[in-house]
């Protein structure tokens, strides 16, 4: 029986905390939603139109204008929107894929939904991002697509990868989940291949509880998406129902239910005029972070090259472990008793049970993306933290690393 004393549900994604967890904690993430989304999200539950309408498209235009993109795509995750770049660059059963093994599940698993083979690359030691090298190598005349990852929202060598792209005639599909705000070499991410993917999931540096966007320039491409989006029919909800202007609807293609809804993006157009001030405190707090481990060299930290600006989505710790006397999963989990949540970022894609299973990858496949895939912690990065909580943090690895046996 429920009532209104009951403790609410643990969340199921374990990187998010409810706000009642003890002072000494602090939080993988705390989402900051202002004033602002509260008061949209009213004007909208009183308009009487709930669904994709003229807060998408108001979403969708100022994301296009942000990216400096012709268009964007709103849609219900960033999953759905790899899922739709795959299909509308016409990927199909039997065609493989090739995309990095430092990712989340869904990178891999859209090219599974569309029948195609995932071909795993390694990743370069100093970002984890996509080795172009191994990339250029692992083409096949079956090759139809490529998916880089932007991992924590360090941009990935694009200049390699696109001249490999464009020599094989080969879309490049961007996962940006972690990249909004990224820039490579002067370009920012959403305005250089194909299509890029965008995440606003709930841990995301602008947030919409669920959410995503696919930028493009190629207006035939963006309607196709539009269409596809919306269980590929011809006009859309908006448009369909607007007052005393019923349209008749046409099924162009099996299409998908993958539309933002405006509620959705009552928080994305708030989220969107903040999202640089979010980003200078992730840049504050990740300056502070670096300094304080330092001097630590147990500590591994990723490289951050000259090229790029960085989206500053995660900060990793890379321990080496062997020096610690301990296992990554020991330290995560003192980690989390001295009251620091964390994430993990990640463990390779190609060694979870079901790629193993159906493709039969052995340990030492891809041993770059192996070897970090045991040694990451992510620890807190969001605008919202405070300087205590940054110090907490701090103390926390600090006095972890110097407690462990050498
Ligand atoms: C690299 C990467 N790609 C894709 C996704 C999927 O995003 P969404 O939850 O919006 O589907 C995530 C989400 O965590 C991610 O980290």
């Amino acid at each position: 029986m429920s009532n209104s004393t009951t403790t609410p549900p643990a969340p199921a994604d374990p990187e998010l905390q409810l706000p009642s967890t003890p002072a000494c904690h602090v939080p993988f993430h705390r989402p900051a939603i202002g004033l602002e989304e509260e008061r949209e999200v009213i004007d909208t539950l009183r308009s009487g139109w709930l669904t994709t309408g003229p807060k998408t498209k108001r979403f969708e235009q100022q994301f296009a204008e942000y990216l400096g993109a012709r268009h964007a795509v709103a849609v219900n995750s960033c999953t759905a929107a790899l899922h739709l770049s795959l299909i509308a660059n016409d990927v199909r059963p039997g065609d493989e894929v090739i995309t990095s093994p430092i990712t989340f599940a869904s990178t891999a698993n859209v090219i599974e939904h569309v029948g195609a083979t995932p071909v795993f690359v390694d990743v370069q030691p100093d970002t984890l991002n996509i080795d172009p090298v191994q990339l250029a190598q692992a083409v096949s005349p079956r090759t139809r697509a490529i998916i880089v990852v932007h991992f924590a929202g360090h941009p990935c060598d694009m200049s390699a990868i696109s001249a490999i792209a464009s020599e094989h005639s080969i879309p490049v599909i961007e996962d940006a989940a972690h990249a909004i705000e990224s820039v490579y070499r002067g370009r920012k991410i959403g305005t250089i291949s194909r299509t890029t993917c965008f995440s606003f999931y709930a841990t995301k540096n602008i947030t919409t509880g669920e959410g995503g966007m696919i930028a493009t320039n190629d207006d035939g491409l963006a309607q196709r998406l539009r269409v596809l989006s919306l269980h590929g029919i011809s006009v859309h909800a908006w448009d369909r129902y607007r007052p005393g202007e019923y349209k008749h609807w046409d099924i162009l293609e099996a299409g998908y239910k993958y539309n933002m809804c405006d509620l959705q993006a009552c928080l994305g157009i708030h989220q969107l005029a903040r999202i640089e001030a979010g980003l200078q405190l992730r840049r504050k707090w990740t300056a502070r972070y670096d300094e304080a481990f330092a001097d630590i060299p147990e500590i591994i930290p990723l490289k951050r090259r000259p090229d790029v600006e960085s989206a500053h989505h995660l900060y990793v710790l890379r321990f080496a472990t062997e020096r610690l006397n301990a296992t990554r999963d020991q330290i995560m989990q003192m980690l989390q008793e001295r009251g620091v949540g964390i994430g993990i970022h990640f463990r390779p894609v190609h060694m979870h049970q079901y790629y193993r299973r159906k493709y039969g990858y052995q340990p030492g496949a891809l041993p770059v993306a192996e070897d970090a895939g045991q040694r990451v912690i992510s620890i807190p990065l969001f605008p919202a933290m405070t300087e205590a909580e940054v110090q907490h943090v701090i103390d926390q690895v600090r006095d972890l690393v110097r407690s462990l046996p050498k």
